[in-house]
């Protein structure tokens, strides 16, 4: 398959790009496409034999369910069967934005869909582009980040390129993604409202508007409980080398990662460091990248996943990174690198 590749600059919404992208969904097609978290590969949600599609190019489980983007709550209707008190409140202030809540579905949402649950997850992404194309492909369509399963999502089209070239019919580049990290994934069927995924809306903002919110148990360290998302239990966001985490004070930590380079490096290994601007210049040896800055860690949500992807292209043996706050959106950042370390973390 031929896949055709599409500029859209400083939001142009080129009217012959968008309808290229709307005509190969209605046809039952596959488009990636930017959105304001992650490029998502999408596909009509209302055709179970285009939903498919998505499953075979990615290499994806098919017991791992997709969420559906939709632009108004119009659409949200027709989707699911019944809408919870919180999860319009929650709409009301978030969407449209980076969080998806879990509803019962309708029985117009197709199984092959929902991966064969009785919930749906929908989206309402702000995203210009996005929303240009979920309008032109019908309304309701399925997306999951479009990276090959088990690699880190694609925060450019560049991404995109290199993991589902000539396995989906078109890209659409907008660029570089704003904020780099998945959605919030909301489950709304149970009390309190519980996280299944941490994202850029926050369990404090949440429980600003909610009250209490549970974040899923499955989520922390040392669980050995199924995760209630499905996707969550597969070792994503994984760069190929092996990485490490290493925690404690910042001098620390430096020290620590300077001397386990230092080891390795003497038997033979290429290193990559994650560091940020307060230390990078502080590390000696190693291919050493700058992740963003301590002062705002939305910059190190914005770059992880191409940090990632830079290492697995310069072949490094193994990353020792910094960990982070674990506040705010640090709480997603630390979600997806502890992931993508497979729980390895060194604590000083
Ligand atoms: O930011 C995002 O959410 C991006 C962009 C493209 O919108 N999409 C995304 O999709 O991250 P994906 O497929 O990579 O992740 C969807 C997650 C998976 O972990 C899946 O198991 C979970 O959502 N999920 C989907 N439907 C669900 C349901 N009915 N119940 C529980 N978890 C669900
Ligand atoms: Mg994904």
């Amino acid at each position: 398959m031929k896949t055709i590749i599409r500029k859209i600059e400083n939001l142009q919404l080129n009217s012959d790009v968008i309808e290229k992208a709307g005509m190969i969904l209605r046809d039952g097609g596959l488009v990636a496409f930017p959105t304001e978290t992650v490029y998502g590969l999408g596909a009509d949600a209302l055709n179970e034999e285009a939903a498919r599609k998505i499953y075979a190019a990615k290499g994806r489980p098919s017991d791992n369910p997709l969420i559906i983007h939709i632009t108004n709550m119009d659409a949200l209707k027709k989707i699911v069967s019944e809408i919870p008190e919180e999860a319009q409140i929650a709409a009301e202030k978030y969407w449209p934005g980076p969080l998806t809540m879990i509803f019962k579905k309708s029985s117009i949402v197709p199984y092959g869909t929902t991966g064969g649950l009785d919930t749906v997850a929908v989206r309402m992404p702000s995203h210009e582009i996005a929303r240009a194309v979920i309008d032109a492909g019908g309304g309701y369509i399925a997306a999951p980040s479009a990276n090959t399963s088990g690699r880190p999502s694609p925060t450019k089209a560049e991404h995109v390129e290199e993991d589902l070239t000539g396995r989906i019919d078109m890209i659409v580049d907008g660029g570089t993604v704003e904020i780099g990290l998945e959605s919030t994934i909301l489950d709304l069927s149970v009390t309190p409202p519980m996280i299944l995924r941490p994202g850029a809306v926050t369990k404090e903002m949440l429980e600003e508007l909610l009250g209490e919110v549970a974040v899923d148990a499955a989520l922390s360290e040392d669980s050995k409980k199924p995760p209630k998302a499905p996707g969550m239990k597969y070792r994503h966001y994984a760069p190929r080398a092996k990485l490490s985490i290493v925690e404690g004070n910042e001098s620390e930590v430096v020290k620590e990662i300077n001397r386990i380079a230092a080891e390795k490096i003497q038997e033979g290994q290429r290193v990559g460091i994650i560091g940020t601007e307060e230390t990078v210049g502080c590390y000696l040896q190693g291919v050493v990248k700058c992740i963003g800055t301590r002062q705002d860690e939305a910059t190190v949500a914005n770059r992880l996943y191409a940090v990632l992807r830079e290492f697995d292209e310069e072949d490094v043996d193994c990353i020792l990174s910094e960990a982070f706050s674990g506040d705010g959106i640090g709480n997603a950042v630390m979600n997806r690198l502890i992931k993508a370390a497979g729980h390895h973390m060194i604590k000083l």
